[in-house]
């Protein structure tokens, strides 16, 4: 018979107790709540301004973002961190040709403030090629996607066919076996993709000498974090948003990854307990790119207004968005998945110039009534939706600054979304100017 083993001294006394250690520093999480486009940057830089730490969860997309005024003025600021974390793709290549940009200007120690996660995976250039293809290759049953190479990239992860950061931090010829074996095997899939093998391999030991000072293990950095003693305040900007998650949003019109509150979590790899605030941010109206059911579309003059006024076009494909009245049944939902704390409305002052504004406040399907948000886009795609309608304030909003000097109408326009939503509004954005912003 083995031994039995005690470890208590040999003593039958029940186990000491353990005392939990609380987290110190919650994290800030700001989502869109619709189909992205929300105008999360101006809430974003409002709150980095009082942060020690911001960080990017899912994709660290560096065309947009390095060169992206927000993005720049964060990694220039000597306090703040920068995260691409282990839930993000991180287009390497993107990211060592912005550095040389900012070389050129001289603003080369922002890099110290820049950290990315050695369990960040790659997105290589072929994956941006192979985004391309799959596209062209479904002709009408195209998802609009905006060919960065991120839905391959995140397909070679889930294939375990991925290469991470840490692969390229590690040994040349292990780094070589495994792009050379994830290169050929999309070269068999895609008989007209061109990859020059030698050649990007060659360029991935110039970015990996230029990404080794910003590599960190971003689970242990995290954890040092938000086990703090000395108050640190720590913001999360999640990409997308709510209807573009894989699995809770408008499937398959929707991004790689999961862009609710959950996501967070797993992509920086810190513990649900440490998420406090999440600030969810709603456009005063609906846009969405691409194709997909959209309930609350205006297919008329005011679907026009909204696209115009709002200036509805993709940043870098010029791409007009759809447009359509708010709908609460969307953001009611987002804040099921994401228990939102508090909301900011953005573009109020879109709104300014109609006589009579909608919001979209319930489903019917067959006449009846939905209790949620449905999975099914073929029974999205024939909802019937009720709205309340309310007169319109016909006054610029732009220069108001405090509640009280918006119109009667456009107050009581806010305080049936956060009646009807039951979360507080705290921010109300009334132009492009990051100072065209009022707080509750
Ligand atoms: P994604 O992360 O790509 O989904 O975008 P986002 O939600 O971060 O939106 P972003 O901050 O890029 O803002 C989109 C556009 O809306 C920018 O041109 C902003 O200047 C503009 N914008 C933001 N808030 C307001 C507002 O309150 N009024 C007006 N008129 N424009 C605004």
């Amino acid at each position: 018979m083995a031994a039995t083993c005690c470890l208590t001294n040999g003593s039958d006394e029940p186990l000491p107790k353990i005392r939990r250690v609380p987290v110190q520093n919650k994290v800030t999480v700001v989502l869109g709540t619709q189909w992205g486009d929300e105008g999360k940057g101006k809430v974003v830089d409002l709150l980095a301004t009082e942060a020690d730490i911001v960080c990017r969860v899912q994709v660290f997309c560096c065309c947009k973002y390095i060169l992206m005024l927000s993005w720049l003025c964060y990694v220039l600021h000597p306090i703040l961190t920068h995260i691409g974390c282990s839930g993000i793709s991180i287009q390497s290549a993107g990211l060592v040709e912005r550095f040389e940009t900012r070389k050129l200007m001289r603003l080369t120690w922002w890099r110290e403030n820049l950290i990315v996660s050695d369990r960040a995976h790659i997105v290589f250039g072929f994956h941006q090629k192979i985004d391309g293809l799959l596209e062209a290759m479904k002709g009408h049953g195209k998802l609009g996607t905006t060919k960065k190479g991120i839905g391959p990239t995140y397909s070679s992860k889930a294939g375990r066919m991925g290469l991470r950061v840490s692969d390229l931090m590690g040994s040349q010829e292990g780094f070589e076996k495994k792009f050379r074996a994830l290169a050929e095997l999309y070269q068999q899939q895609f008989p007209d993709l061109e990859i020059n093998i030698d050649e990007e391999l060659e360029n991935y030991k110039t970015y990996k000498v230029e990404l080794q000072p910003m590599v960190k293990d971003v689970v242990h950095y995290m954890n040092e974090q938000i086990h703090s003693n000395d108050n640190k305040t720590i913001l999360i900007e999640g990409a997308n948003a709510t209807m573009l998650d894989i699995d809770f949003g408008t499937y398959p019109y929707v991004t790689s990854s999961n862009c609710t509150v959950g996501g967070v979590c797993t992509g920086l790899g810190i513990p649900p307990c440490s998420v406090g605030d999440v600030v969810g941010i709603v456009k005063a109206y609906t846009s969405r790119v691409g194709a997909g059911p959209f309930p609350t579309e205006q297919l008329n003059e005011i679907g026009d207004t909204l696209q115009k006024v709002g200036h509805e076009f993709g940043v870098t494909t010029g791409r007009p968005r759809r447009c359509g009245w708010l709908d609460l049944v969307i953001v009611k939902y987002s804040h099921v998945l994401n228990n939102l704390t508090s909301v900011a409305i953005t573009k109020l002052d879109i709104l300014d110039g109609f006589d009579e504004i909608k919001i979209g406040v319930a489903y019917k399907h067959n006449g009846k009534p939905l209790p949620l948000f449905p999975a099914s886009l073929e029974v999205l795609s024939e909802v019937e939706v009720d709205y309340i309608t309310m007169p319109g304030w016909g006054t610029p909003t732009s220069e108001c600054r405090k509640y009280e000097d918006l119109p009667k109408n456009a107050k009581k326009y806010l305080s049936t979304i956060q009646e009807i939503l039951n979360v507080p509004v705290k921010w109300v954005g009334v132009g492009q100017s990051r100072s065209a912003i009022i707080k509750l």
